[in-house]
């Protein structure tokens, strides 16, 4: 069903996230005949330009967008993007003064708006509070008035709280929409769908039958154009208490009572609510140092952390992190969950990997239950989309010998997916109202609070800093906190 009229206001629409992003977005779902006829984009930024030379650089990223992502054969549909920008005004103010805001208003008249926070996390407490204070948020019986907000989410469980406190001066928690992009994927969606809707999985699914479950979140690229943000970030803070915590939740989460906003985030707020926080012993911090990518004969020499542009000589930020986390509840008690997450490893992938027990009992003399191939289900969340289960098989012979055999569905089999840039999802439920793929308030300060006691560089808790060459798969430390348990890292490759 077509979304209602209303306008999308986007704060800070001049920067790249709108234009690799949200304008694709935007014009998918034009092309899936989900917009109403009367919505509309409004951006507001304090850069100096005409309509005209923001509508030029939209066109330049749709162009990118749809030759990259599409089919060979895909080609921009003139008629849903003339729609678009046809729909597309500039304010041209600073997002601190009250007058952009008041002209805003003027331009919004009675109708219903998304604002769109696309701006650095020092201006999410500002915009909202003028927001409020102009009478922006006032919603009516037929105006509603809603609020999206990128991460970062605060830097650590103080200032999240005191940015959620703020927020909730000027907002309701119905209008806040805190956006973590992990919940617009399609695979991280499908997790909920595969466990609840499948008799056979959710049985299996607890401390009798998993041994431990592996969330793994790596990336090849460097920390590229952003060494200034990610200095005073890390991997910690970048990925862990956001999208990590995001895909822990939906693994470990128990069977909402319906599919509603509320149900789904009471159930997810409350297993993040059963983890310890993380402790020293428990976490690992690396940092990559000069290394190189292997590319069929020639290798790819890449610079280490600290010769990145904007990253001091002397940087401590971590660009890696491994965690063991403890889940105290009845469903996970004794099964621990690793997660791991770095910049510059030897491949992209996102995954989780539900470890299960071995059989009981060695009935095959020749091998024993130790040399069982290791029962694993692993969730592909990127770049390959689907499912595998991996066991043991009897090989083709005469004698009782046990081989390892995989099992695998691809989504690419089964469906056929446009190109998407993972936002669709998220801009659509904002425009019809459903929170249920946005974090609440409590569910965000939850993640922090698991990593507040490894964040404070002052604190004696903050795990040493171990190094690791780039292209590789991450520090030795890493491996050690599974090794202590007789466990080992699925490889990364
Ligand atoms: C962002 C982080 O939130 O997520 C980036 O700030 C990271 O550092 C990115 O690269 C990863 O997202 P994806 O969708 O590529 O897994």
């Amino acid at each position: 069903r077509k979304a209602p009229p209303g306008v999308m206001v986007i704060f800070g629409g001049g920067g790249d996230l709108t234009k690799r992003l949200l304008i694709p977005a935007i014009y998918n779902l034009d092309c899936a005949d989900l917009l109403s006829d009367e919505f509309s984009v409004i951006v507001v930024d304090w850069a100096e330009m005409t309509s005209e030379t923001l509508l030029a650089q939209f066109r330049e990223s749709i162009d990118d967008f749809v030759s990259k992502r599409g089919s060979s054969a895909a080609k921009l549909k003139e008629e849903n993007w003339d729609r678009i920008t046809g729909n597309i005004q500039y304010i041209r103010g600073s997002f601190e003064e009250e007058s952009t805001y008041t002209r805003l208003k003027e331009a919004l008249g009675e109708r219903s708006a998304v604002f769109y926070l696309a701006v650095a996390a020092r201006f999410f407490g500002p915009v909202v509070d003028l927001i409020g204070s102009t009478g922006l948020a006032q919603e009516t019986e037929n105006c509603s008035r809603r609020v999206i907000i990128e991460k970062p989410f605060g830097s650590d469980l103080n200032s999240a709280k005191e940015l959620n406190a703020r927020l909730l001066r000027s907002l309701g928690e119905t209008q806040i929409y805190r956006i973590d992009h992990y919940l617009g994927k399609e695979t991280v969606q499908n997790i909920l769908a595969l466990r609840f809707s499948n008799g056979f999985f959710e049985p299996l699914w607890n401390r009798d039958n998993i041994d431990h479950i592996q969330i793994t979140a790596a990336e090849t690229v460097g920390v590229e154009r952003r060494g200034r943000f990610y200095e005073s970030t890390g991997a910690i803070r970048d990925m862990v208490p956001n999208h990590l915590m995001q895909l822990l939740s939906m693994v470990a989460m128990e069977a909402p009572t319906s599919f509603d906003a509320e149900a789904v985030r009471n159930e997810k707020s409350k297993v993040l609510s059963a983890i310890q926080p993380v402790t020293r012993e428990n976490a690992v911090r690396g940092q990559y140092v000069s290394g190189s990518f292997k590319n069929g004969d020639h290798a790819e020499a890449l610079r280490g952390y600290r010769g990145e542009p904007d990253v001091s000589m002397g940087s401590e930020t971590e660009t890696y992190v491994a965690m063991k986390l403890r889940i105290d509840n009845w469903r996970w008690a004794g099964v621990p969950f690793y997660i791991r997450t770095g910049k510059r490893l030897r491949c992209r992938k996102t995954e989780i990997a539900i470890h299960f027990k071995q059989a009981p009992y060695a009935l095959f003399r020749d091998t024993p239950v130790d040399k069982l191939t290791p029962n694993i289900m692993v969730l592909h969340i990127q770049p390959t989309e689907g499912v595998t289960m991996q066991f043991s098989a009897k090989v083709p012979g005469p004698s009782v010998r046990l081989g390892g055999v995989r099992m695998k569905f691809d989504y690419s089999d089964w469906f056929q997916e446009g190109p998407s840039t993972g936002y669709e999802t998220l801009i659509y439920d904002c425009l019809i109202g459903d929170q249920t793929l946005f974090q609440r308030a409590d569910s965000i300060e939850e993640g922090w609070r698991i990593v507040q006691p490894v964040l404070s560089q002052q604190s004696a808790e903050q795990p040493p800093l171990c190094f690791y060459a780039a292209g590789l798969d991450g520090p030795r430390e890493a491996d050690e906190l599974l090794s202590r348990n007789r466990r080992k890292w699925l490889p990364l490759k």
